[in-house]
């Protein structure tokens, strides 16, 4: 039996691709979502891959929704991927307390419900892959994202931090760093910004969510067990760290 994947914000976008990505390499899939029930609807219809409802913001949903995809797949989740995030941009001097938080709680404090929810049985087990995806923007900063930079900078942190400590029982767990992506959420940015934005990529285009998932498969593959703790980035050039 293939390993399991489980990814999160995985029916739209950079998630959905992944998904497709591990299911054609082999692996058995799952996905979460939370807000958009036509979608998920159509996601599963047309892959076949499950997907399930729960609010990854929420610690005692993940740990639930976690052993309900484990007993429906009869199977325990060997890799995860911790997709699901949200924007809420303004400047910081417009910026709500609730935009701060709704984008902490989505995009960070997602990551530490979800890998909680899957450590003790990748550790007990000797084998794991835990796979965030980050931002460009927790990188370099962007005017209007002090809430997502911040959290997508955190994620970094956790990832290294977690690397670390799972390290001797074989779970790896890295990040990767997308640039601007062809996805419905950088689609609401306003065109000129955007037009504005592609001029600063070398690579002269937005990402396909497919390049992303590429390297969310070589991260979560079995010979890539000596690679913890790092954040790939796929930016076609536009921040060079
Ligand atoms: N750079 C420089 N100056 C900017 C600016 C920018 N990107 N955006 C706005 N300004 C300036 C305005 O010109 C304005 O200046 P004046 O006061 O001199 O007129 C001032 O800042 C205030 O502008 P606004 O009132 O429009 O600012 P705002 O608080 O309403 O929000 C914003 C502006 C809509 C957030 C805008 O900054 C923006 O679109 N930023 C880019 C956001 C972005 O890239 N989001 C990515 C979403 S997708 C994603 O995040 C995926 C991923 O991982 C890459």
């Amino acid at each position: 039996m293939g390993k399991l994947a489980l990814i999160t914000g995985g029916t739209r976008g950079i998630g959905a691709a992944i998904a497709q990505r591990l299911k054609q390499d082999g692996y058995r899939v799952a996905v979460t979502y939370h807000g958009n029930d036509a979608a998920a609807q159509d996601f599963t219809e047309e892959t076949g891959i499950p997907a399930y409802k729960w609010d990854v913001a929420d610690f005692d949903a993940c740990e639930a929704g976690v052993r309900q995809v484990e007993a429906d797949m009869a199977q325990a989740v060997d890799i995860l991927v911790n997709n699901a995030g949200i924007t809420r941009d303004a400047g910081l001097h417009k910026m709500t307390s609730r935009q701060w938080r709704e984008v902490l709680d989505d995009d960070l404090s997602s990551c530490f419900n979800m890998s909680h929810a899957v450590i003790d049985g990748l550790r007990s087990r000797g084998w794991g892959r835990i796979v965030n995806v980050s931002s460009i923007n927790g990188q370099k900063g962007q005017f209007g994202q002090a809430n997502y930079a911040a959290a997508k900078a955190g994620m970094i942190g956790f990832t290294k931090a977690l690397a670390i400590e799972a390290a001797r029982k074989g779970v790896t767990v890295n990040a990767v760093a997308p640039g601007y992506t062809a996805t419905e959420m950088v689609a609401k940015v306003d065109p000129t910004v955007l037009e504005g934005i592609v001029a600063q990529i070398p690579v002269g285009r937005l990402a396909r969510s497919e390049e992303i998932a590429h390297a969310v498969a070589f991260l979560v593959h079995e010979d890539s067990g000596f690679i913890t703790g790092s954040t790939l980035s796929i930016n076609g050039g536009q921040y060079l760290v």
